[in-house]
């Protein structure tokens, strides 16, 4: 496939829009879409070499449009490794993002929390993370640019902006280290206690691969997670998928506050 024109299409239907930064929204965090003015929305199954949108079985859609007057791209649903096997299912959308002209990529997630004091609905800015899986969005590529360095991957001065806005807006921001188990079952106790071990604090099943995409494509990066749940073992609760998206409602609104003020005064 021929990823130009994948852009060229993206680019025709959209009314003027160039995005300087892009977004990927994580499960159950795709209300995020509502504060755009007028968006343009393109499903995935028109954009080809994006994910089949049959395989996650919820929205996939690609939304252009401002916020103020930053011009956004949001991607809206994300293909996981654990969907398909497939582990750079997602290189296509976040190239497409670079040539749309995006400099910087802020993801969102769904994480189990590893820290005692950043409890269900608390959000938590990434530092840095631990690829726990052994696999790599860039196995097969040619270019000695696939030896992508990854000290500093997630861009400090957009991490300080997001504290200076959770401060101004009296929101209690974390911060911490990211660890990525492929899934799709949880975790299970012993290995969240090796996982805190190795310096996790939170844990979850997405946004590395795209996070070393986005490098390997020069673009920064800044990553939020919403803690939906302590990680196993650390409660008595039983993990689901259903008590994950439950517990994101208060986190997911204070997210939004975090994404709405950064983009507004993006430059
Ligand atoms: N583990 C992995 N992924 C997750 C979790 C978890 O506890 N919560 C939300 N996504």
């Amino acid at each position: 496939m021929d990823i130009n024109k994948t852009i060229e299409y993206i680019q025709s239907n959209s009314q003027g829009i160039n995005p300087k930064v892009g977004i990927i929204l994580g499960s159950g965090l795709g209300s995020f879409v509502d504060v755009l003015e007028n968006p343009v929305s393109l499903s995935y199954d028109e954009l080809d070499g994006f994910p089949d949108t049959g395989v996650f079985g919820h929205e996939g859609k690609l939304h252009l449009g401002k916020i103020n007057h930053t011009e956004i791209v949001v991607l809206q649903g994300r293909a996981h490794y654990y969907e398909t096997g497939v582990v750079d299912a997602m290189k296509i959308p976040v190239r497409t993002l670079s040539g749309l002209g995006c400099e910087s990529l802020i993801l969102t997630n769904a994480a189990g929390s590893l820290m005692e004091e950043a409890q269900p609905g608390s959000v938590m800015a990434i530092t840095d993370h631990i690829n726990f899986t052994g696999v790599s969005p860039l196995f097969c590529e040619e270019s000695n640019n696939r030896f992508v360095d990854m000290a500093n991957a997630y861009n400090s001065d957009m991490r300080s902006r997001f504290h200076k806005i959770a401060d101004d807006e009296n929101i209690k921001l974390h911060e911490g280290v990211y660890i990525w188990f492929c899934g799709p079952s949880f975790e299970t106790p012993a290995e969240i206690r090796a996982a805190k071990t190795l310096g996790a604090d939170a844990v979850g099943m997405s946004t590395v691969p795209e996070v070393i995409l986005a490098r390997h494509a020069g673009m920064k990066v800044a990553a939020l997670s919403v803690m939906t749940n302590m990680a196993a073992g650390m409660s008595d609760e039983v993990l689901s998928h259903e008590l994950t998206m439950e517990n994101a409602d208060k986190g997911i609104q204070d997210l939004k506050i975090l994404l709405v003020r950064f983009l507004e005064s993006y430059s």
